[in-house]
């Protein structure tokens, strides 16, 4: 088992707040030090000391993206929080259907804002084409970004395993996926005209963001949870400067804006309203 002294693991929490927003609390030492451990176990490093060393004289960006997988998690499902999609159905698709909202153009601007490995960025897109009649009419586009490199790698891919849809709709999942076959038997791919609304991007939320938007909805779930308040509230503050006026912002249900000084008004808990 590997240990991590107090100080190591204040070396690794300064770095993580620095560059990621991350808040590792001190209950985190312990999940730190086993993730650290599998991976020095595999790696040219003889021990935590030599590695948090390499971080901080010599690592690139890259290794440092490593470092980031081994502090985070990447948890997430299809149509997870189901709430956030019946919330959509209700208040966006269905009046954009109707006509009794209309967004410049038939533009349709949709960020899955730390998407992880993709699922909630392919659910939005499904339910576009779901409730959206006439979708070919739209210029939808659904933006999917995340700081880590193993989970884009698989969100470009979009194939995932079998098990991962097994809750599903059995209409939907006929619908939206393809059943893989040999050895990838295991295994399904959201269909390609599904994909084609979803462009996956890596960006650490932190940093200055290279579009503009006005974004219609922003899913960013699950991930403020490992932010301290002070980032959270800047984060939400560009949020909420990137939606238009009525805008949607969908956060995890486990977190909560309240306490924040933001604008945003409540809608019902974890749904926001620009
Ligand atoms: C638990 S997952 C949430 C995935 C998805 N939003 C959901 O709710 O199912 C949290 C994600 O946040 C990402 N993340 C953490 N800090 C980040 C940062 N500073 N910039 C971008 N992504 C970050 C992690 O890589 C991880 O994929």
């Amino acid at each position: 088992m590997t240990t991590l002294a107090t100080s190591q693991f204040e070396t690794i929490a300064e770095l993580a707040r620095e560059r990621w927003g991350l808040n590792l609390t001190d209950r985190k030492q312990g999940l730190v030090a086993n993730r650290l451990g599998s991976f020095l176990r595999k790696s040219p490093f003889a021990d935590v000391a030599e590695y948090l060393e390499h971080l901080k004289r010599d690592a690139d960006e890259e290794d440092m993206l490593v470092f980031f997988d081994l502090l985070s998690t990447n948890v997430t499902s299809f149509f997870r929080e189901r709430q956030h999609f019946d919330y959509l159905e209700r208040e966006f698709w269905t009046p954009l259907a109707r006509g009794n909202i209309t967004t410049p153009n038939r533009r349709i601007r949709i960020w899955s804002a730390a998407c992880s490995t993709g699922p909630e960025a392919y659910s939005l897109a499904i339910h576009a084409f779901e409730h959206l009649p006439d979708l070919g009419s739209w210029d939808v586009k659904i933006l999917a970004t995340d700081l880590s490199n193993s989970a884009i790698e698989t969100a470009r891919a979009a194939v995932y395993p079998r098990k991962m849809v097994k809750d599903l709709d059995r209409a939907l999942m006929n619908r939206y996926f393809l059943r893989g076959s040999g050895e990838q038997e295991d295994m399904v791919k959201v269909v390609e005209p599904v994909r084609e609304l979803v462009t996956v991007r890596r960006l650490n939320l932190m940093d200055a963001w290279p579009f503009r938007g006005p974004f219609d909805v922003i899913f960013c779930r699950n991930v403020m949870i490992y932010f301290d308040k002070q980032t959270r509230t800047r984060l939400v503050g560009r949020l909420y400067d990137l939606l238009r006026p009525g805008g949607i912002l969908a956060i995890g249900s486990a977190e909560t804006l309240s306490g924040l000084d933001t604008p945003f008004r409540t809608m019902q808990p974890s749904v926001y309203v620009k």
